[in-house]
């Protein structure tokens, strides 16, 4: 949705963020920004929300010690922040979790979702079915494919998922027609967005709802090597398990923060992700922020072999992290993603998902590049099993 029919300062990073909307859901926005604002003061929302994120997604998730992935990448001591052990096998279960609970608090009876690797769908259906709500989930068609096992684990769970076939049948078409839906029924359904994009209030609330792995993040490593990491890493889609991971350390000037995003083919081809890397200014889903773009403004439709990392825009909060230089942002290609995804099977005995494979390629990078006596810590953002079909057809199967 490009056109700006309606804008307000609030809810900006620099020059990025703020609210490029029709006018008939600005009043939505406002209502949600109220509710958001009251839920996150009231003692028993947070209860409740803490409540199911311990006993229902099983947090705090581990920082575990990689002792075998730092041994054979000689040089960082190497710890994974374990997303892909809550409940639904990634970090999206988070947000799903919070923002369903400020649907049902608000009164609305549906919640509709865009995804593209379909966890986000999973956590938004299983978070549905949990809390007695309707559930539609918006999918590129492209994604359904890449992504079969998710779309039937959505049915399970009793949500309907929409197939989205314009464009590349991918998440920026996902999320176009989840905004349109969501337009025509804003009176009584609530809009789950997956990530920190979209207008204000959606960028600042998804960071807010998942920073809760970064502040884990933080009283671990204290705890386990009494100081904090001189690195953080993690794959950047729309940019949320990053965001939530970087945004307790953002005044530690000392942590380096390292985004990563998809060179798909690689970034000098026309078949890549990077928007960050590739990217200029534009307005896109509500938002200000760098897209891939061509000189008229059109969308240049991104490509991933990673289906959550397949969007062609970024979260407005990294945009501006990236003009500061408070983080830095890098591309890993579907090659060096997939070996990272091996390296971490034969040595740690986990199966990341495509995305985190992304942010393990770069750790794999960097690691041997440092002092044995560097902390680095990568967000595993969630599991792969819902990947492993997909590479078994690229792949050709066991080797
Ligand atoms: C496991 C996993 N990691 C990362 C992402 C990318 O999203 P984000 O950048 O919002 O964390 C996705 C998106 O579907 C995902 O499923």
């Amino acid at each position: 949705m490009n056109t700006e029919t309606a804008y307000k300062s609030k809810g900006r990073f620099g020059a990025h963020g703020g609210r490029y909307v029709p006018e008939t859901i600005v009043n939505a926005l406002d209502e949600l920004e109220k509710a958001y604002q009251e839920a996150i003061g009231d003692p028993a929302f947070l209860e409740e929300l803490q409540y199911l994120l311990r006993e229902y997604s099983g947090r705090p998730t581990p920082l575990y010690y990689a002792e075998r992935l730092t041994e054979k990448l000689g040089g960082a001591r190497i710890y994974l922040k374990r997303e892909d052990l809550n409940h639904t096998g990634a970090h999206k279960i988070n947000n799903a979790l919070a923002q369903g609970l400020l649907a049902k608090r608000m009164g609305k009876t549906e919640i509709i979702a865009e995804t593209g690797a379909g966890q986000h769908g999973v956590a938004s259906a299983t978070v549905a079915a949990r809390l007695g709500l309707s559930c539609k989930v918006y999918m590129g068609e492209e994604d359904m494919r890449r992504q079969q096992l998710n779309v039937f684990r959505m049915q399970l769970l009793g949500a309907e998922v929409v197939p989205v076939k314009s464009g590349t049948g991918t998440l920026k078409d996902a999320t176009s027609e989840a905004i349109r839906a969501w337009v025509s029924s804003v009176d009584r359904t609530f809009y789950v967005i997956g990530s920190v994009v979209g207008p204000y209030p959606y960028p600042q609330m998804v960071r807010d709802f998942q920073r809760v792995i970064g502040d884990e993040t933080r009283e671990q490593i204290m705890r386990m090597e009494e100081r904090l990491p001189d690195y953080v890493v993690a794959c950047v889609g729309g940019g949320s398990n990053a965001m939530g991971m970087f945004y307790p350390f953002l005044d530690d000037v000392d942590v380096k923060l390292i985004g990563v995003e998809a060179a798909g083919q690689g970034v000098d081809t026309d078949k890549h992700a990077a928007t960050i890397a590739k990217g200029s200014r534009g307005v896109l889903h509500g938002m200000m922020t760098y897209l891939l773009q061509d000189e008229n403004g059109q969308i240049i439709e991104p490509y991933s072999v990673s289906a959550g990392l397949d969007y062609p825009g970024v979260g407005p909060e990294h945009a501006y992290l990236h003009d500061s230089g408070r983080a830095a942002y890098h591309a890993v290609t579907d090659d060096e993603a997939l070996e990272a995804l091996r390296l971490l099977c034969t040595t740690e005995g986990i199966i990341p998902a495509l995305e985190s494979a992304h942010a393990i390629a770069e750790v794999v990078k960097l690691a041997p590049t440092v002092s044995a006596d560097t902390i680095l810590v990568v967000c595993l953002s969630g599991r792969g099993d819902k990947d492993v079909t997909q590479i078994y057809e690229r792949e050709g199967g066991a080797q």
